[in-house]
């Protein structure tokens, strides 16, 4: 059901695995998908664009320059599609992609894909070992790619080695898998807090947190990757394919908030919020005077996240904690207090974790009391995983 009405579009290059890509075009078609089917001009050595043209059941695209509408070919295909899967993919295609070149059509599609992009390389088995090889696989890994590693066995070439194109099976269920998860938050509006707030105390100095916003961004876009409306409210600049709003203090993150409040199914609230701000910011920059001590009165900030909770309506309302010591204590005594459906627990005192890093580190607890444990995993990795018990 899931492929149902769902455009794949199948890049296919020059490999004698090939092939095996009729039988798989023939299982989407079956089961209801729109199958778009691009080659590279090798890919035709081993397979023809008649066959692969009568089992799509569409045009089997190759020129980039054989242009019939006022819109180029790379640039329509890739706007149609719901997933790209490039499956065989050589060791040329796939550095050509990590690499931003587009010099035939089907790079020029990979390029100007924003969407899913599924990858299984096959090659020989030096090839797929070759040092550019694998940086190139890890630079595709790294913008989102999923790559579905090719196994080993007799090779085509006569070697015996890791260069087999993985199983069919395995490609068919990692798009499904993907057109399913995309659809999780369809329909959901989903609004998410990041960075830390910033507080004036004169034109030219200020109170914040080490925030980086990266916690908050990996969410935004893992919730828009799973179908939501995402408005992500942020102190940092990012640009993304979803609606951003950028504030400075607390209160301009809790004006923005309540903006967004009625509407939203889900608010996440990664931000570090200043707890204090300085009772009256200096209209001028302040002076050094002649003590060598300076006191700054600092009044509270409104608990934007406990606010929220308390005028909720249908909203699911999720909270982070930061925690420096008794990770699991404190947490439990804050999602009583705050109210929220989710408290999100990171242990700050640790620097390959939380505040400005790549990675964290989560311990999930719900207003039942159950806790789940995230393992350390980029921030991308611990986004899905927290979205996928929300979603639940
Ligand atoms: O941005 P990164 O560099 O990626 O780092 C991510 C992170 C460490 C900032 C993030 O994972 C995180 O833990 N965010 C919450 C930080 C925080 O403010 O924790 P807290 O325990 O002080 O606050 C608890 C909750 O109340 C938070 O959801 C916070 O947004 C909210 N809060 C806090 C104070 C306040 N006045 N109003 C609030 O709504």
């Amino acid at each position: 059901m899931i492929l149902q009405g769902k455009t794949i579009l199948i890049g296919i290059t020059g490999g004698i695995a090939a092939y095996k890509m009729c039988e798989l075009i023939r299982r989407f078609k079956k089961s209801g998908a729109n199958v778009k089917v691009v080659c590279t001009p090798n890919a035709l050595n081993f397979v023809t664009k008649l066959t692969l043209q009568n089992l799509s059941q569409n045009e089997v695209f190759v020129e980039e320059f054989d242009v019939k509408e006022w819109k180029p070919e790379h640039i329509s295909l890739a706007d149609e599609a719901d997933i790209m899967l490039i499956a065989p993919a050589t060791a040329n295609t796939i550095s050509k992609i990590a690499q931003g070149i587009a010099d035939n059509l089907l790079t020029s599609i990979a390029c100007a894909f924003s969407k899913k992009m599924i990858i299984a390389p096959a090659m020989n088995c030096n090839m797929w070992q070759n040092q550019a090889v694998q940086e190139n696989i890890r630079i595709l890994k790294s913008r989102g790619v999923e790559i579905l590693e090719p196994e080993s066995g007799f090779l085509a070439c006569g070697y015996l080695g890791k260069g087999r194109l993985c199983g069919l099976n395995k490609i068919f269920n990692a798009v499904c898998e993907w057109l399913s998860y995309s659809e999780k938050l369809k329909g959901q509006k989903v609004v998410i807090t990041s960075g830390g707030t910033i507080e004036d105390i004169d034109p030219v100095r200020y109170i914040s947190n080490y925030s980086s916003g990266k916690m908050g961004f990996a969410l935004a876009s893992c919730a828009k990757s799973m179908g939501a409306e995402v408005v992500l409210i942020t102190t940092k600049d990012f640009e993304a394919p979803f609606k951003i709003v950028k504030v400075k203090s607390a209160r301009d993150m809790q004006t923005a908030l309540d903006n967004e409040f009625e509407t939203s199914d889900i608010i996440i609230m990664a931000a570090a919020v200043a707890d204090y701000r300085v009772k009256e910011v200096s209209a001028q920059k302040m002076k050094k005077g002649e003590s060598d001590e300076l006191t700054l009165e600092l009044v509270k900030n409104p608990d934007i996240l406990r606010g929220l909770c308390e005028k909720k309506t249908h909203q699911c309302i999720v909270g982070f904690c930061a925690e420096s010591e008794n990770l699991i204590e404190n947490a439990k005594e804050k999602i009583t207090k705050k109210g929220c459906d989710y408290l999100v627990a990171n242990d700050i005192s640790r620097s390959d974790i939380g505040f400005g890093a790549e990675n964290n580190e989560v311990v999930i607890f719900d207003k039942n009391g159950e806790t789940k444990r995230l393992e350390k995993a980029s921030k991308s990795v611990i986004a899905r995983q927290i979205l996928e018990v929300i979603s639940q």
